[in-house]
């Protein structure tokens, strides 16, 4: 029974002005009509919209719905035309389904199990005091994003994947530059390219001269240098934009929630909920794509093999059925289970890496500039296109009492 469901004729574009943290309105009705919506891609192909958080986590968790790279015709944004989609190439398991994807996943999960990542915490309170007194060396005002939002993240994937000190520059740079959407095309092949070419160069290093990190202990499995390579470029691709943004729309988010700033502020426990909430709130990580692998009943429609679907995990974090006044930003909430790290087999694998980085740079943040506060008005901070695969902001002049 597919009949009266609800279509959304395109992808919005941008948020409400004045909205910075909201989904696009266009992703909010759409869920009201229902949690599962039809959806027309560019290319003029309808494929499905899912916006509510049973749904989508349901999805998730279905082996049917596929993550293969190959069988991602369809693009929200883009019209592929009849370009052929190659597989992913080897080693980059976010675009595979299991068996690959466990090949790679398996001997990566025990490096970043709770124990592991709580060893690595006074690193972290390390490197993010060195930030923030050099943020504070400077003096006000400053941009977050280039001071302490980027680099925190940065610092602590390149020791995990020993990276040398002396190459972090050269690396984060060309990074950066794959990352930030906004890069002109020939800039963009130069800097992959480069990050390739140091990545071939850095595990040859490890299998001649192991040290003690990620990608040396990897080398003592049966991957090969490709999958070495591969499995790395996830991990910079999957971690470094991902928290950077999360610090950086995050410290906007307080900001602008000076009551919730100051409740933080006043109470260190509140920090593991509101790293939470504002996971949940923020959602930067905004959908995913599947394909599915046969028909599927989905919320009372049947989802033809072939089909593409995006699962909105931004709507399915404000779903009023399953979040109480999901609009609002409640460090104190108690109704957790939110999906901003997605659910299923490719539920993030840095995860427990990325809340520490998170309580350790949210708190170190508050407590050592209580005036810290935006530099220009709150409408003048501009907000990543909602292209952008990853929500936040590219830069956030902040300010405070020096
Ligand atoms: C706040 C920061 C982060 C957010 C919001 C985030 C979000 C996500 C989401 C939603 C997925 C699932 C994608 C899908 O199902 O298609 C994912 C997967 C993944 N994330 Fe994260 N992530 C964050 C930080 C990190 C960090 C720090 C790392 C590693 C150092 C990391 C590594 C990965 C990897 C390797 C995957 C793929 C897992 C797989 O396919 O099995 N993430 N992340």
């Amino acid at each position: 029974m597919n009949e009266s469901v609800y279509t959304l004729p395109a992808m919005p574009a941008a948020r409400q002005p004045g909205c910075p943290f909201d989904p696009p309105k266009e992703l909010v009705e759409a869920r009201e009509h229902g949690p599962i919506s039809r959806f027309v891609f560019p290319d003029g192909h309808e494929g499905w919209l899912v916006t509510g958080y049973e749904l989508v986590r349901a999805a998730l968790a279905d082996p049917r719905f596929s993550s293969r790279k190959e069988l991602m015709r369809h693009h929200p944004l883009i019209d592929f035309g009849d370009i052929e989609v190659p597989p992913a190439p080897p080693g980059e398991f976010l675009l595979m389904d299991d068996p690959q994807h466990s090949r790679y996943r398996k001997p990566l999960a025990g490096k970043f199990t709770v124990r592991r990542m709580r060893l690595l915490t006074e690193r972290i309170e390390q490197v993010t005091a060195e930030h923030l007194d050099a943020m504070e060396k400077a003096g006000p005002p400053t941009d977050l994003v280039t001071a302490f939002a980027k680099p925190v993240p940065a610092v602590m994937i390149c020791e995990l994947l020993g990276v040398p000190y002396e190459d972090r520059g050269f690396f984060q740079e060309n990074v950066e530059k794959f990352m930030d959407g906004q890069t002109p095309d020939e800039e963009l092949i130069a800097a992959y390219t480069a990050v390739q070419t140091y990545l071939a160069e850095l595990v040859a290093a490890k299998r001649a001269n192991p040290t003690d990190d990620v990608l040396s202990d990897l080398i003592e499995g049966d991957l090969t240098d490709e999958e070495l390579r591969g499995v790395s470029l996830v991990l910079l691709a999957a971690g470094l934009d991902t928290t950077a943004n999360m610090l950086a729309l995050g410290t906007f988010a307080l900001l602008r929630n000076p009551a919730q700033l100051a409740a933080l502020r006043a109470d260190p426990s509140l920090t593991e909920p509101a790293v939470e909430e504002l996971l949940r709130y923020l959602t930067v990580a905004k959908t995913s794509i599947r394909t599915t692998l046969e028909d599927v009943e989905l919320g009372g429609h049947t989802i033809a093999a072939g089909s593409a679907v995006i699962l909105s995990y931004n709507t399915a974090n404000r779903d009023p059925g399953r979040f109480s006044d999901p609009h609002v930003l409640d460090l104190r909430r108690q109704d957790g289970g939110h999906l901003a790290f997605g659910h299923g087999i490719h539920q993030c694998l840095g995860q427990q890496l990325a809340r520490i980085e998170m309580r350790v740079a949210f708190a170190a943040l508050v407590r050592r500039f209580p005036t810290l506060r935006l530099a220009v008005p709150a409408e003048e901070v501009v907000l990543r296109p909602e292209t952008a695969d990853i929500m936040g902001v590219n830069s956030l002049p902040v300010t405070w009492d020096a």
